[in-house]
């Protein structure tokens, strides 16, 4: 560089002088300058550039701001003013952007789901169509719409449509760049997050339900302190111990039903398994069920080391069923969340003994992947505005389960068990209650009126 031929420019000042007393109409509009230097009514045209041009949208001026009254306007820049016309943005979208769009070298995300042919509303194909659907489906848009930056992505469904497709093979299809993330009810396990992969944690929690409180009245609470002879009124009149008599009568019926169904109920379920938990399942050699594609097959034969010849793959409740009540299996073993849907429609089995697992479902992930914590900070926030317990209830309600099968309904002793003895007590009630005000009418006419 030849350093020799620069110099300093000493006209600065002269420059700024000659700029201040600019007077002249430029490309903006009329262009001067106050004697503070400041433009005098500067004011611009707010221009949206599209494809083939562009289109004017409003004007920023001092006095007015960003709005669509050209500056000459009287305003008093009210916040209500405050707006340009309809914006159309890249891609012809009047939508809003929303920031910078995830980066995949410009490819949509392909995203693993489920393809599941049990317990179809967790996730699965829409029928007649390509589309996925269900509940983890719905977090996830729930999940996307909440990420400050636009994600393109399409689901990808993985299953041949005939039986649940395997999850490991899903999740692993992410480690081998088939996948660019999964999402459904993937349970998350330790070998899974050791597959360079992270899964996001949304568990259930059905626990959101609290006891309503009822106002008991006097007569209400002396009815059924009865029924525990635990009353403490005193009824003094013959009549009133009439009705009493008879009432315990169907008290006590009603007691030593409820004890004898009681008693029969919890001895039959006793006699009906074995099996009390995962130590006597385990020790025993009797057969157990699995959900077909769970990781609880390898679960099984890895952790608690049972001989793979004792398992029998499941593929759906109806085959759960089936399997339990022709004792093809002595147990089912799988997730809470597909077991308690299970017990709601199949009221004859039951949970025995305590959960040995704690794994959640969640979506998975490459590790290091961005989007992942962007994701489980909006499951985050969906779970504490309750938007995830919303679509829990919308897609895996459950009815709540009499505590025995609907095949012995007939057989168990119902409130119509007792209308005979009902119908007792009311008569009885009601005959007292005529005899009383015929001693009351006898006893008022007894005194010769004044
Ligand atoms: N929920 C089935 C599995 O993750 O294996």
């Amino acid at each position: 560089m030849n350093l020799g031929a620069l110099s300093i420019f000493n006209g600065g000042k002269q420059l700024l002088e000659n700029i201040l007393q600019t007077n002249m109409t430029g490309l903006t509009g009329p262009l001067a300058f106050h004697s503070d230097r400041s433009p005098m009514n500067p004011s611009y045209d707010v221009i949206n550039i599209i494809e083939n041009g562009y289109q004017q949208i409003g004007y920023w001026s001092n006095n007015s701001g960003l709005s669509v009254a050209p500056p000459e306007t009287p305003s008093n820049r009210s916040s209500s003013d405050q707006h340009l016309g309809v914006v159309v943005w890249p891609g012809g979208t009047t939508d809003k952007p929303r920031g910078w769009v995830f980066p995949n070298n410009g490819k949509e995300l392909r995203i693993g789901v489920p393809n599941r042919v049990s317990y179809r509303h967790i996730v699965s194909r829409k029928d007649g169509t390509d589309i996925a659907e269900g509940y983890c489906i719905d977090i996830f848009l729930a999940a996307i719409k909440l990420l400050p930056y636009a994600v393109p992505y399409k689901f990808v469904l993985f299953g041949d449509g005939h039986e649940n497709p395997s999850y490991d093979d899903l999740v692993e299809k992410i480690s081998l760049g088939d996948f660019d993330a999964a999402v459904g009810d993937i349970a998350i396990v330790t070998n899974r997050t050791k597959i360079v992969l992270w899964i996001l944690e949304h568990r259930l929690n059905d626990e959101f339900r609290g006891p309503p409180r009822k106002q008991i009245g006097t007569i209400l609470w002396f009815s059924f302190s009865t029924m525990f002879f635990s009353h403490r009124e005193n009824t003094v009149s013959t009549l009133g111990r009439m009705v009493l008599i008879i009432w315990l009568f169907l008290v006590l019926i009603i007691n030593s039903s409820y004890t004898a169904s009681l008693t029969s109920m919890l001895t039959v379920q006793q006699l009906s398994s074995p099996i009390t938990g995962i130590d006597t399942l385990i020790s025993s050699t009797e057969p157990i069920g699995f959900q077909v594609g769970s990781f609880v097959q390898n679960y099984l034969i890895e952790e608690l080391n049972i001989p793979k010849s004792r398992l029998v793959p499941l593929g759906s409740p109806q085959e759960y069923a089936t399997a339990l009540k022709k004792r093809i299996v002595a147990a089912v073993v799988d997730e809470g969340p597909y077991i308690e849907l299970f017990l709601s429609d199949n009221c004859m089995f039951s949970i025995r003994g305590q959960e040995f697992t704690k794994s959640g479902w969640g979506f998975a992930f490459p590790r290091g992947s961005p989007l992942a914590i962007g994701m489980s900070t909006a499951i985050l926030t969906l779970s504490e505005n309750g938007e995830l317990q919303q679509l829990h209830e919308k897609w895996l309600s459950r009815k709540v389960c009499a505590s025995q099968t609907s095949d012995d309904v007939s057989d168990q002793l119902q409130l119509q068990s007792f209308w005979g003895l009902f119908l007792i007590c009311g008569i009885a009630s009601f005959i007292a209650l005529v005899i009383h005000f015929g001693q009351l009418f006898d006893s008022t006419s007894a005194f010769p009126r004044r």
